[in-house]
Protein backbone atom coordinates (compact mmCIF):
# COMPACT_ATOMS: atom_id res chain seq x y z
CA UNK A 1 0.00 0.00 0.00
CA UNK A 2 1.38 3.45 -0.97
CA UNK A 3 -0.28 5.89 1.38
CA UNK A 4 1.33 7.37 4.51
CA UNK A 5 -1.50 8.17 6.59
CA UNK A 6 -0.33 10.82 8.48
CA UNK A 7 0.45 12.49 5.33
CA UNK A 8 -3.41 12.07 4.39
CA UNK A 9 -4.21 13.31 7.66
CA UNK A 10 -2.28 16.80 7.57
CA UNK A 11 -3.97 17.43 4.31
CA UNK A 12 -7.60 16.83 6.00
CA UNK A 13 -6.28 19.30 9.02
CA UNK A 14 -4.70 21.83 6.63
CA UNK A 15 -8.33 21.74 5.05
CA UNK A 16 -9.59 22.11 8.25
CA UNK A 17 -7.95 25.15 8.83
CA UNK A 18 -8.54 26.30 5.66
CA UNK A 19 -12.65 26.51 5.69
CA UNK A 20 -14.71 28.07 8.29
CA UNK A 21 -16.72 25.65 10.31
CA UNK A 22 -19.16 22.70 8.74
CA UNK A 23 -19.49 19.07 7.41
CA UNK A 24 -17.62 18.28 4.09
CA UNK A 25 -19.14 15.43 2.04
CA UNK A 26 -16.77 13.85 -0.28
CA UNK A 27 -17.54 10.62 -1.91
CA UNK A 28 -15.27 8.72 -4.28
CA UNK A 29 -16.05 8.05 -7.67
CA UNK A 30 -18.76 5.19 -8.99
CA UNK A 31 -18.12 2.44 -10.57
CA UNK A 32 -18.27 2.79 -14.63
CA UNK A 33 -20.15 -0.02 -16.43
CA UNK A 34 -18.33 -0.84 -19.57
CA UNK A 35 -21.05 -3.36 -21.31
CA UNK A 36 -23.18 -5.68 -19.69
CA UNK A 37 -22.41 -6.95 -16.57
CA UNK A 38 -18.60 -5.58 -17.00
CA UNK A 39 -17.41 -2.70 -15.43
CA UNK A 40 -14.32 -0.46 -16.49
CA UNK A 41 -11.66 -1.09 -13.86
CA UNK A 42 -12.27 1.56 -10.57
CA UNK A 43 -10.50 4.56 -10.60
CA UNK A 44 -10.94 6.35 -7.42
CA UNK A 45 -11.79 10.45 -7.36
CA UNK A 46 -8.82 11.95 -6.69
CA UNK A 47 -10.01 14.58 -4.39
CA UNK A 48 -10.99 12.01 -2.37
CA UNK A 49 -7.91 10.35 -2.88
CA UNK A 50 -5.88 12.78 -2.18
CA UNK A 51 -7.32 13.25 1.44
CA UNK A 52 -8.14 9.84 2.18
CA UNK A 53 -5.35 7.66 0.66
CA UNK A 54 -8.54 5.12 0.09
CA UNK A 55 -8.61 3.12 -2.87
CA UNK A 56 -12.46 1.50 -2.80
CA UNK A 57 -15.45 2.03 -4.64
CA UNK A 58 -18.70 2.82 -2.75
CA UNK A 59 -16.80 5.27 0.07
CA UNK A 60 -17.70 8.64 1.39
CA UNK A 61 -15.47 10.93 3.23
CA UNK A 62 -17.05 13.10 6.06
CA UNK A 63 -15.53 15.43 7.87
CA UNK A 64 -16.49 17.61 10.13
CA UNK A 65 -14.52 21.28 10.44
CA UNK A 66 -14.40 23.35 13.48
CA UNK A 67 -12.78 23.41 16.70
CA UNK A 68 -13.41 19.75 17.36
CA UNK A 69 -12.67 18.16 13.68
CA UNK A 70 -13.68 14.40 13.05
CA UNK A 71 -12.83 12.76 10.31
CA UNK A 72 -15.25 9.39 9.38
CA UNK A 73 -15.14 6.90 6.65
CA UNK A 74 -17.69 4.98 4.97
CA UNK A 75 -17.21 2.06 3.56
CA UNK A 76 -18.20 -1.42 2.46
CA UNK A 77 -18.43 -3.94 5.08
CA UNK A 78 -16.49 -6.95 5.59
CA UNK A 79 -18.45 -9.72 3.68
CA UNK A 80 -16.88 -12.92 3.30
CA UNK A 81 -19.11 -14.02 0.41
CA UNK A 82 -18.93 -11.32 -1.41
CA UNK A 83 -15.28 -11.16 -1.31
CA UNK A 84 -14.85 -14.66 -2.62
CA UNK A 85 -16.20 -13.28 -5.81
CA UNK A 86 -15.32 -9.54 -5.76
CA UNK A 87 -11.91 -9.80 -3.79
CA UNK A 88 -10.65 -8.02 -0.54
CA UNK A 89 -12.45 -4.94 1.60
CA UNK A 90 -10.71 -3.16 4.48
CA UNK A 91 -14.03 -2.53 5.99
CA UNK A 92 -14.61 -0.01 8.47
CA UNK A 93 -12.59 -1.08 11.61
CA UNK A 94 -9.19 -1.72 9.57
CA UNK A 95 -10.12 0.90 6.83
CA UNK A 96 -10.33 3.39 10.46
CA UNK A 97 -7.02 1.61 11.78
CA UNK A 98 -4.66 1.43 8.94
CA UNK A 99 -5.92 5.02 6.94
CA UNK A 100 -5.99 6.97 10.48
CA UNK A 101 -9.62 8.32 10.45
CA UNK A 102 -11.34 9.02 13.63
CA UNK A 103 -14.38 6.88 12.85
CA UNK A 104 -15.35 4.38 10.25
CA UNK A 105 -18.86 3.04 9.24
CA UNK A 106 -20.50 0.61 6.73
CA UNK A 107 -21.92 2.75 3.69
CA UNK A 108 -25.62 1.05 4.41
CA UNK A 109 -25.40 3.38 7.66
CA UNK A 110 -24.76 6.93 5.45
CA UNK A 111 -28.21 7.86 4.74
CA UNK A 112 -29.11 7.69 9.02
CA UNK A 113 -25.75 9.06 10.67
CA UNK A 114 -25.30 11.71 7.96
CA UNK A 115 -29.21 13.07 8.79
CA UNK A 116 -27.06 12.85 12.55
CA UNK A 117 -24.21 15.12 11.28
CA UNK A 118 -26.24 17.69 9.48
CA UNK A 119 -28.03 18.37 12.41
CA UNK A 120 -26.95 22.20 13.50
CA UNK A 121 -23.94 22.85 11.23
CA UNK A 122 -23.87 25.80 9.55
CA UNK A 123 -22.99 25.16 5.99
CA UNK A 124 -22.13 22.21 4.04
CA UNK A 125 -19.26 21.22 1.76
CA UNK A 126 -19.52 18.81 -1.19
CA UNK A 127 -18.80 18.52 -4.87
CA UNK A 128 -21.70 20.50 -6.07
CA UNK A 129 -23.30 19.84 -9.59
CA UNK A 130 -20.39 17.39 -9.76
CA UNK A 131 -23.14 14.16 -9.41
CA UNK A 132 -27.01 14.54 -9.83
CA UNK A 133 -27.19 11.23 -7.89
CA UNK A 134 -25.30 12.81 -5.07
CA UNK A 135 -26.74 16.28 -5.07
CA UNK A 136 -30.11 15.11 -4.66
CA UNK A 137 -29.14 12.29 -1.51
CA UNK A 138 -27.25 15.31 0.10
CA UNK A 139 -30.34 17.82 -0.05
CA UNK A 140 -32.47 15.09 0.62
CA UNK A 141 -30.61 14.37 4.13
CA UNK A 142 -31.14 18.35 4.45
CA UNK A 143 -34.71 18.07 3.79
CA UNK A 144 -34.75 15.15 6.55
CA UNK A 145 -33.41 17.35 9.07
CA UNK A 146 -35.33 20.49 8.58
CA UNK A 147 -38.51 18.19 9.06
CA UNK A 148 -36.79 17.53 12.43
CA UNK A 149 -37.30 21.75 13.32
CA UNK A 150 -39.70 21.21 15.66
CA UNK A 151 -37.24 19.62 17.86
CA UNK A 152 -34.86 22.71 18.31
CA UNK A 153 -32.55 21.24 15.61
CA UNK A 154 -31.35 23.71 12.39
CA UNK A 155 -29.99 22.49 9.28
CA UNK A 156 -27.39 24.29 7.62
CA UNK A 157 -28.55 27.35 5.28
CA UNK A 158 -25.16 27.37 2.91
CA UNK A 159 -23.97 25.49 0.91
CA UNK A 160 -20.25 25.77 -0.51
CA UNK A 161 -18.18 23.90 -3.39
CA UNK A 162 -15.93 21.50 -1.31
CA UNK A 163 -13.84 21.31 -4.79
CA UNK A 164 -12.38 24.93 -4.72
CA UNK A 165 -10.02 24.44 -1.62
CA UNK A 166 -9.22 20.93 -1.64
CA UNK A 167 -8.34 21.69 -5.72
CA UNK A 168 -5.85 25.20 -4.43
CA UNK A 169 -4.54 22.23 -2.11
CA UNK A 170 -3.96 19.78 -4.62
CA UNK A 171 -2.22 22.53 -7.11
CA UNK A 172 0.76 22.95 -4.84
CA UNK A 173 2.72 19.20 -4.24
CA UNK A 174 4.31 17.96 -1.23
CA UNK A 175 7.28 15.93 -1.38
CA UNK A 176 5.44 12.17 -1.46
CA UNK A 177 3.73 13.65 -4.49
CA UNK A 178 6.68 15.14 -6.05
CA UNK A 179 8.28 11.69 -5.19
CA UNK A 180 5.55 9.71 -6.86
CA UNK A 181 5.84 11.81 -9.96
CA UNK A 182 9.68 11.49 -10.23
CA UNK A 183 9.01 8.21 -10.75
CA UNK A 184 5.92 8.38 -12.85
CA UNK A 185 8.15 10.46 -14.74
CA UNK A 186 11.08 7.63 -14.99
CA UNK A 187 9.09 5.08 -15.96
CA UNK A 188 7.18 6.65 -18.35
CA UNK A 189 10.27 7.83 -20.13
CA UNK A 190 11.55 4.76 -20.26
CA UNK A 191 8.71 3.60 -21.94
CA UNK A 192 9.09 6.13 -24.82
CA UNK A 193 12.98 4.60 -25.30
CA UNK A 194 11.83 1.49 -25.16
CA UNK A 195 9.00 2.42 -27.95
CA UNK A 196 11.81 4.67 -29.80
CA UNK A 197 14.40 1.23 -29.93
CA UNK A 198 11.34 -1.08 -31.04
CA UNK A 199 8.67 0.78 -33.55
CA UNK A 200 9.33 -0.19 -36.94
CA UNK A 201 7.92 0.07 -40.23
CA UNK A 202 5.84 -2.48 -40.83
CA UNK A 203 4.00 -2.71 -37.76
CA UNK A 204 0.82 -1.38 -36.50
CA UNK A 205 0.78 1.48 -33.74
CA UNK A 206 -0.87 -0.52 -31.62
CA UNK A 207 2.13 -2.56 -31.66
CA UNK A 208 4.11 0.06 -30.15
CA UNK A 209 1.39 0.63 -27.97
CA UNK A 210 1.77 -2.28 -26.68
CA UNK A 211 5.33 -1.75 -25.73
CA UNK A 212 4.72 1.07 -23.92
CA UNK A 213 2.09 -0.46 -21.79
CA UNK A 214 4.54 -3.69 -21.07
CA UNK A 215 7.02 -1.06 -19.83
CA UNK A 216 4.27 0.56 -17.93
CA UNK A 217 3.18 -2.99 -16.15
CA UNK A 218 6.56 -4.27 -15.29
CA UNK A 219 7.26 -1.46 -13.53
CA UNK A 220 4.86 -1.05 -10.89
CA UNK A 221 2.27 1.46 -13.05
CA UNK A 222 -1.43 -0.25 -13.38
CA UNK A 223 -2.99 1.90 -15.92
CA UNK A 224 -2.10 4.47 -18.37
CA UNK A 225 -2.89 8.28 -17.36
CA UNK A 226 -5.01 8.48 -20.36
CA UNK A 227 -5.56 6.76 -23.50
CA UNK A 228 -2.26 6.39 -25.20
CA UNK A 229 -1.88 8.35 -28.70
CA UNK A 230 0.39 6.35 -31.04
CA UNK A 231 -0.37 8.68 -34.23
CA UNK A 232 1.99 7.85 -37.58
CA UNK A 233 2.06 9.82 -40.72
CA UNK A 234 -0.70 12.25 -41.10
CA UNK A 235 -2.08 10.99 -38.08
CA UNK A 236 0.17 12.81 -36.13
CA UNK A 237 -2.10 16.28 -37.41
CA UNK A 238 -5.65 14.47 -35.38
CA UNK A 239 -4.65 15.98 -32.14
CA UNK A 240 -6.62 13.32 -29.68
CA UNK A 241 -5.89 10.38 -32.42
CA UNK A 242 -6.96 7.32 -30.78
CA UNK A 243 -7.65 4.46 -32.83
CA UNK A 244 -3.87 3.58 -32.93
CA UNK A 245 -4.26 1.00 -35.66
CA UNK A 246 -2.17 2.32 -39.12
CA UNK A 247 0.33 0.24 -40.20
CA UNK A 248 3.80 2.41 -40.38
CA UNK A 249 5.71 3.12 -43.48
CA UNK A 250 9.29 3.81 -43.13
CA UNK A 251 10.23 7.39 -42.87
CA UNK A 252 6.38 8.17 -41.36
CA UNK A 253 7.10 10.67 -38.68
CA UNK A 254 5.76 8.48 -35.12
CA UNK A 255 4.26 10.98 -32.47
CA UNK A 256 3.15 9.13 -29.03
CA UNK A 257 1.59 10.89 -26.52
CA UNK A 258 1.64 8.29 -23.76
CA UNK A 259 2.45 8.42 -19.68
CA UNK A 260 1.74 6.24 -17.03
CA UNK A 261 -0.08 6.35 -13.82
CA UNK A 262 1.58 5.52 -10.74
CA UNK A 263 -0.11 5.69 -7.24
CA UNK A 264 -2.75 7.80 -8.92
CA UNK A 265 -0.41 10.59 -10.87
CA UNK A 266 -0.46 10.78 -13.95
CA UNK A 267 2.51 11.47 -16.23
CA UNK A 268 2.06 12.85 -19.70
CA UNK A 269 4.96 12.88 -22.51
CA UNK A 270 5.10 12.87 -25.87
CA UNK A 271 7.63 12.47 -28.38
CA UNK A 272 8.21 12.23 -32.15
CA UNK A 273 10.81 10.41 -33.90
CA UNK A 274 11.23 8.98 -37.64
CA UNK A 275 10.66 5.67 -38.16
CA UNK A 276 13.79 4.52 -39.77
CA UNK A 277 15.49 6.49 -37.49
CA UNK A 278 16.67 9.52 -39.56
CA UNK A 279 14.45 12.77 -39.84
CA UNK A 280 14.31 14.14 -43.09
CA UNK A 281 14.85 17.81 -43.86
CA UNK A 282 11.23 18.58 -43.62
CA UNK A 283 10.67 16.89 -40.39
CA UNK A 284 13.73 18.35 -39.22
CA UNK A 285 13.04 21.79 -39.91
CA UNK A 286 9.82 21.68 -38.15
CA UNK A 287 10.90 19.43 -35.13
CA UNK A 288 14.09 22.14 -34.37
CA UNK A 289 11.34 24.59 -34.50
CA UNK A 290 9.26 22.77 -31.85
CA UNK A 291 12.25 21.54 -29.53
CA UNK A 292 12.85 25.50 -29.68
CA UNK A 293 9.79 26.79 -28.65
CA UNK A 294 9.70 24.30 -25.97
CA UNK A 295 13.40 25.64 -24.92
CA UNK A 296 12.03 28.77 -25.05
CA UNK A 297 8.78 27.63 -22.92
CA UNK A 298 11.21 26.10 -20.05
CA UNK A 299 13.49 29.68 -19.77
CA UNK A 300 9.61 30.92 -18.43
CA UNK A 301 8.92 28.02 -16.08
CA UNK A 302 10.24 29.67 -12.37
CA UNK A 303 8.31 30.70 -9.63
CA UNK A 304 6.90 34.83 -9.78
CA UNK A 305 6.64 34.36 -13.72
CA UNK A 306 2.93 34.07 -15.01
CA UNK A 307 1.80 30.93 -16.11
CA UNK A 308 0.77 32.22 -19.28
CA UNK A 309 4.42 33.39 -20.40
CA UNK A 310 5.66 29.93 -21.00
CA UNK A 311 2.91 30.09 -23.63
CA UNK A 312 3.45 33.10 -24.98
CA UNK A 313 7.20 32.62 -25.68
CA UNK A 314 6.63 29.17 -27.53
CA UNK A 315 3.91 31.02 -29.45
CA UNK A 316 6.61 34.01 -30.73
CA UNK A 317 9.70 30.96 -31.05
CA UNK A 318 7.01 29.26 -33.15
CA UNK A 319 5.58 32.19 -34.99
CA UNK A 320 8.98 33.21 -35.68
CA UNK A 321 9.94 30.03 -37.19
CA UNK A 322 7.14 29.84 -39.09
CA UNK A 323 8.30 33.11 -40.79
CA UNK A 324 11.40 32.36 -41.33
CA UNK A 325 10.36 28.87 -42.88
CA UNK A 326 8.43 30.68 -45.25
CA UNK A 327 5.03 29.54 -44.03
CA UNK A 328 3.36 32.40 -42.69
CA UNK A 329 4.20 36.09 -43.90
CA UNK A 330 3.85 38.72 -42.12
CA UNK A 331 5.63 40.56 -38.99
CA UNK A 332 5.93 38.38 -35.80
CA UNK A 333 4.13 41.00 -33.77
CA UNK A 334 1.28 40.83 -36.44
CA UNK A 335 0.84 37.03 -36.71
CA UNK A 336 0.42 37.07 -32.89
CA UNK A 337 -1.96 39.44 -32.77
CA UNK A 338 -4.43 37.80 -35.56
CA UNK A 339 -3.39 34.53 -34.16
CA UNK A 340 -2.65 33.60 -37.74
CA UNK A 341 -0.09 30.80 -35.79
CA UNK A 342 -3.37 29.02 -34.74
CA UNK A 343 -3.68 27.20 -37.94
CA UNK A 344 -0.33 25.22 -37.13
CA UNK A 345 -0.49 25.41 -33.01
CA UNK A 346 -4.24 25.10 -31.99
CA UNK A 347 -3.58 24.19 -28.09
CA UNK A 348 -2.39 25.54 -25.21
CA UNK A 349 1.51 24.97 -24.17
CA UNK A 350 0.64 23.37 -21.31
CA UNK A 351 -1.72 22.44 -18.41
CA UNK A 352 -1.67 21.51 -14.21
CA UNK A 353 -0.61 17.98 -14.08
CA UNK A 354 -1.12 15.36 -10.43
CA UNK A 355 -3.69 12.88 -9.64
CA UNK A 356 -5.34 14.09 -13.01
CA UNK A 357 -3.47 14.23 -16.16
CA UNK A 358 -5.36 18.11 -16.74
CA UNK A 359 -4.96 18.85 -13.07
CA UNK A 360 -7.39 20.84 -10.77
CA UNK A 361 -6.63 24.10 -9.63
CA UNK A 362 -7.23 27.59 -11.25
CA UNK A 363 -4.99 29.01 -13.97
CA UNK A 364 -6.23 32.71 -13.42
CA UNK A 365 -6.45 34.81 -10.01
CA UNK A 366 -8.11 38.23 -9.83
CA UNK A 367 -8.16 38.15 -13.60
CA UNK A 368 -4.65 37.74 -14.67
CA UNK A 369 -2.94 34.25 -15.43
CA UNK A 370 -1.54 33.59 -11.80
CA UNK A 371 2.28 33.41 -10.42
CA UNK A 372 3.87 29.92 -10.82
CA UNK A 373 5.31 28.99 -7.52
CA UNK A 374 7.20 25.84 -5.82
CA UNK A 375 5.70 22.90 -5.68
CA UNK A 376 3.01 23.21 -8.91
CA UNK A 377 3.70 20.67 -11.50
CA UNK A 378 2.59 21.34 -15.28
CA UNK A 379 3.74 20.09 -18.55
CA UNK A 380 5.32 22.12 -21.37
CA UNK A 381 3.83 20.91 -24.91
CA UNK A 382 4.71 22.88 -28.32
CA UNK A 383 3.54 21.36 -31.58
CA UNK A 384 3.17 21.91 -34.63
CA UNK A 385 0.46 20.64 -37.66
CA UNK A 386 0.21 20.26 -41.02
CA UNK A 387 -2.76 19.49 -42.47
CA UNK A 388 -3.92 20.37 -45.81
CA UNK A 389 -6.46 23.03 -47.07
CA UNK A 390 -10.26 21.92 -47.19
CA UNK A 391 -12.79 23.84 -49.05
CA UNK A 392 -14.11 24.47 -45.66
CA UNK A 393 -11.19 25.59 -44.26
CA UNK A 394 -11.35 29.24 -42.77
CA UNK A 395 -10.20 32.26 -45.25
CA UNK A 396 -7.30 33.05 -43.38
CA UNK A 397 -5.84 29.77 -43.50
CA UNK A 398 -2.95 29.59 -45.85
CA UNK A 399 -1.77 26.86 -48.64
CA UNK A 400 0.80 24.85 -46.49
CA UNK A 401 4.36 24.20 -48.46
CA UNK A 402 4.35 20.90 -50.04
CA UNK A 403 7.58 19.55 -47.97
CA UNK A 404 5.42 20.37 -44.80
CA UNK A 405 2.05 18.71 -45.12
CA UNK A 406 0.50 15.99 -42.94
CA UNK A 407 3.83 16.72 -40.48
CA UNK A 408 3.00 16.34 -36.86
CA UNK A 409 5.34 17.39 -33.81
CA UNK A 410 4.25 17.95 -30.67
CA UNK A 411 7.12 17.56 -27.58
CA UNK A 412 5.87 16.99 -24.32
CA UNK A 413 7.70 17.03 -20.85
CA UNK A 414 6.79 16.75 -17.17
CA UNK A 415 8.27 20.22 -15.25
CA UNK A 416 8.03 20.47 -11.62
CA UNK A 417 8.48 24.13 -10.30
CA UNK A 418 11.09 25.04 -7.60
CA UNK A 419 12.60 27.41 -5.60
CA UNK A 420 15.05 28.79 -8.06
CA UNK A 421 13.56 27.29 -11.62
CA UNK A 422 11.99 23.92 -12.28
CA UNK A 423 13.18 20.46 -12.22
CA UNK A 424 12.31 18.12 -15.59
CA UNK A 425 11.03 15.36 -14.34
CA UNK A 426 10.81 13.61 -17.90
CA UNK A 427 14.77 14.91 -19.23
CA UNK A 428 15.36 11.04 -19.61
CA UNK A 429 13.19 10.74 -22.72
CA UNK A 430 15.72 11.91 -25.49
CA UNK A 431 14.37 14.81 -27.03
CA UNK A 432 17.27 16.59 -29.61
CA UNK A 433 17.73 15.10 -33.25
CA UNK A 434 21.01 13.70 -32.38
CA UNK A 435 20.09 11.66 -29.45
CA UNK A 436 17.27 10.55 -30.88
CA UNK A 437 18.46 9.00 -33.61
CA UNK A 438 21.74 7.99 -31.18
CA UNK A 439 18.59 6.26 -29.31
CA UNK A 440 17.11 4.86 -32.26
CA UNK A 441 20.29 3.01 -33.53
CA UNK A 442 20.61 1.45 -30.65
N1 LIG B 1 -2.06 13.74 -23.18
C1 LIG B 1 -2.94 14.82 -22.99
C2 LIG B 1 -2.25 16.11 -23.08
O1 LIG B 1 -1.12 16.16 -23.51
O2 LIG B 1 -2.75 17.09 -22.66
MN1 LIG C 1 -0.35 17.24 -21.76
MN1 LIG D 1 0.22 14.54 -23.53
Amino acid sequence: MHVKPERQQSRRAELNQRLPAGLLILPTARSKNRSNDSDFPFRFDSGFYYLTGFPEPEAVLVQVLGDAPKSILFCQPKNELREIWEGFLFGPDAAREQFGFDEAYPIEQLDDKLVELIADQPRLYFPIGYDEKWDRRILGWVDRVKARAKTGVTAPSEFVDARMAIDEMRLHKDEDEIAIMREAGRISSEAHIRAMQTARAGQFEYEVEAELLYHFYKNGSRYPAYSSIVASGANATCLHYQENNRKMAQGDLLLIDAGCELHGYAADITRTFPIGGKFSGPQKDIYQLVLAAMQAGFEQVKPGIRRIAYHDAAVRTLTQGLVDLGILKGTVDGLIETEAYKQFYMHGTGHWLGLDVHDVGEYRMDGESRLLAPGMALTVEPGLYFRPLLADSPAHYVQVPEQFLHIGVRIEDDLIVTGSGHENLTALAPKTVADIEATMAG
